[in-house]
């Protein structure tokens, strides 16, 4: 079977400036010195200093759309104060892509923070100014591009940064508190409306969007009430609260103490014009009342399509409903991550390929989405786990920092080229495995 790729979708990769960029100071960097991570980013993969040589990668795999991300701390390492020559550099970053016939995609909050954030105005400080300062970043960074970039992923993982770093204080600013937490993302939606207001404004012919986790999540036992109450509970916490807070201005987590405040935003009606699904694997959930309350989410290998060096459940068929499931909110999609740690290069071409077969039967369905981002371009390094993890199209030598191609990339560029996924899927090795992931009851 061969499969076409629609007239006008895009292929792109995606990164982001922490993971890559290298010699940043931010709320992570004293994070780590603190000692609250063993995982030190440095000079990542120097990509600050290599972005030439990097595009010429990204070109040479027949790429059409590069997202890639701002550094806050970087452009604003004192409140107030910006770093002309920072702006410049991303100025000419966009610039060259523009040249090269690559469409950059901008995000403006890939995790990372100023040194100065959380501790002038947290995200959870409804009474702080936080929205305020992040619009005043996003007008620095649209005056500098001038124009040059017209898609925007303001958001990174709003869901997924919320659940690290105020649920399982894995992240700063490191707080367990599902109240703060709901506050926190009301108070980032509201910076996403004022970022909104501004890119409107400011730049003809915008299309802003969002970055978007998306996860499968299934009960692990399936006839058992309880992990069925969770499982759908989750999922509607996690997938849904913020696409429907993105299109309605209601945000709420669910029902849960804690969680249950509807909070009203009203701004952010209209703010987005398309969403971008990032697609990764699917949890099993399991909730347990007995001997003690336990909520606990699982990877487990039970499609026989293996796990990935991080144990994450290799299962296509998710992006698919993912996709699906997005689509019932009436915008045009885009697949803005998808990849997978692959250490030994042995599974990243049949991932890259039965993801790319399944965004395609979401579009034969009707779903309209428009383009896929791989993640990642090149190895990185990755937020809980440094730079052991390989999501790279692109190996990158710890030692050297020398790029060379994995097969993954290969196909990539065969796809671009014959704008068709090949008749032969690539074969894979399997890796079976489970891995559980326990939650604060
Ligand atoms: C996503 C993040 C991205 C990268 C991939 C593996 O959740 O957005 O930065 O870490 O996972």
């Amino acid at each position: 079977m061969t499969r076409a790729l629609p007239a006008g979708f895009v292929m792109g990769c995606a990164t982001s400036a922490f993971q890559i960029e290298g010699g940043i100071h931010n709320d992570w960097t004293d994070w780590s010195a603190a000692g609250r991570s063993e995982h030190h980013c440095g000079a990542a993969v120097d990509h600050w200093n290599r972005w030439a040589e990097d595009f010429d990668l990204l070109q040479g795999l027949g790429a059409q759309a590069y997202r890639f991300s701002i550094e806050w701390a970087r452009v604003e390492p004192q409140p107030g104060v910006y770093d002309e020559a920072a702006l410049a550099q991303y100025a000419a970053m966009a610039k060259d892509l523009r040249a090269r016939g690559i469409e950059p995609c901008v995000t403006l909050l890939h995790f990372t923070h100023p040194s100065w954030f959380h501790a002038t105005c947290p995200w959870h400080d409804e009474a702080g100014d936080a929205p305020a300062r992040f619009a005043r970043f996003v007008e620095r960074v649209v005056q500098a591009l001038e124009g040059t970039v017209t898609m925007f992923t303001v958001l990174n993982e709003p869901g997924v940064w919320l659940s690290a770093a105020y649920l399982g204080a894995a992240i700063p600013p490191g707080r367990k508190d599902i109240t703060e937490l709901a506050a926190a993302g009301a108070q980032m939606l509201r910076a996403h409306a004022a970022a909104a207001r501004v890119l409107r404004a400011r730049v003809p012919q915008v299309r802003i969007g969002v970055a978007h986790n998306m996860l499968r999540f299934w009960p692990d036992r399936p006839a058992h009430p309880l992990d069925r109450l969770a499982s759908s509970y989750v999922a509607r916490a996690f997938n849904h609260a913020l696409p429907r807070a993105l299109t309605t201005g209601r945000w709420q987590l669910g029902l849960l103490p804690g969680l249950r405040r509807l909070h009203h935003i009203p701004e952010l009606i209209g703010s987005v014009d398309f969403f971008g699904v990032n697609y990764y694997s699917r949890l099993f959930v399991r909730a347990d009342v007995w001997p003690k309350p336990n909520l606990e989410l699982v990877y487990e290998d039970r499609d026989g399509m293996g796990v990935t060096d991080l144990g994450w459940e290799v299962h296509p068929q998710g992006m698919q409903e993912s996709l699906q499931e997005m689509a019932s909110y009436g915008l045009p999609l885009y697949v803005t991550e998808n990849g997978l740690d692959d250490r030994s290069d042995s599974r990243r071409s049949a991932h890259l390929y039965d993801h790319l077969d399944a965004v395609l039967r979401a579009k034969d369905a009707g779903v309209d989405v428009r383009g896929y981002f791989h993640w990642s371009l090149m190895d990185n390094f990755e937020w809980l786990e440094g730079f052991e993890p390989r999501f790279g199209l692109y190996r990158v030598d710890r030692q050297t920092l020398q790029r060379t191609e994995t097969r993954g990339a290969a196909l990539f560029r065969q796809v671009c080229a014959e704008r068709r996924l090949p008749a032969q899927r690539p074969a894979q090795t399997r890796q079976p495995g489970t891995r559980r992931v326990p939650l604060q009851p």
